[in-house]
């Protein structure tokens, strides 16, 4: 049985995931499951009661991978700049804004074992990443300078309150970046690409080895 508690969680993530370096990010490293169902099926037995979603947090996202790939790249985007990761997951992005030299980073995810992940991710890679479990898209975005989103339009129901939400945000100002390997409710129009990448994955995760994933702005 977890513990119901971050140590809980933070023993659960570390005897259960390896840290290894995301493919397509291999200067970060980050605790992850390398197949799904077996961490999804002790999550789930273990914390039945609660109605557990998948596991988000033991695996990079294709869309993650992409974003935090560009931002690498491109430190510009997040240098000296407060920063907001939504839907955070492993903290991938969130990870590589602040290596980026974001002046600060708040990842958001509503998953109660991503403060544990995040945590842990950010101190294998020596970056301080602030981290809420508020789930932000009931109100309009915070005050930063910049919002990114790594996969967020899986489910037709969040991919239109994330891309209502990032609006919002890029009314107030923030530059939005989003990263996207084609999931079907993601809405292209109005958007502009600034990169394209082939990320690899697992044919358990995604059902093909690699998949064409793009980085998308709000102008
Ligand atoms: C496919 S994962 C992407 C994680 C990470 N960005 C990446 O690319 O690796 C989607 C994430 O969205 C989170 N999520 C779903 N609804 C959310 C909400 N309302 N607020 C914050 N996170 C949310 C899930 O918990 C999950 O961690």
């Amino acid at each position: 049985m977890i513990e119901a508690s971050l140590v809980g969680r933070r023993a659960f993530i570390l005897e259960n995931t390896r840290l290894q370096a995301p493919p397509h990010t291999p200067e970060l490293r980050l605790h992850l499951a390398d197949e799904i169902t077996p961490i999804w099926t002790l999550t789930e037995e273990a914390l039945a009661e609660i109605g557990l979603p998948p596991p988000f947090w033991a695996f990079a996202w294709a869309g993650g991978q992409a974003l935090a790939r560009y931002i690498l790249d491109n430190p510009a985007i997040v240098s000296g700049k407060r920063v907001l990761d939504f839907a955070s997951g492993s903290g991938l992005v969130a990870i590589a804004a602040m290596k980026a030299g974001a002046a600060s980073v708040l990842a958001a995810d509503i998953d109660v074992f991503c403060e544990a992940a995040i945590g842990l991710n950010a101190d294998a890679n020596r970056v301080e990443v602030a981290f809420t479990e508020t789930n932000l898209l009931d109100a309009p975005p915070p005050a930063v300078d910049v919002l990114l989103a790594g996969d967020i339009c899986y489910e037709r129901p969040m991919a239109e309150a994330v891309m209502a939400w990032l609006g919002q945000g890029r009314a107030a100002g923030a530059s939005v970046l989003i990263g996207d390997p084609g999931r079907t409710y993601f809405p292209k129009d109005g958007l502009a690409k600034l990169a394209e990448y082939q990320v690899p994955t697992t044919r358990e995760l995604e059902d093909m080895a690699v998949k064409r994933t793009s980085v998308w702005t709000l102008p």
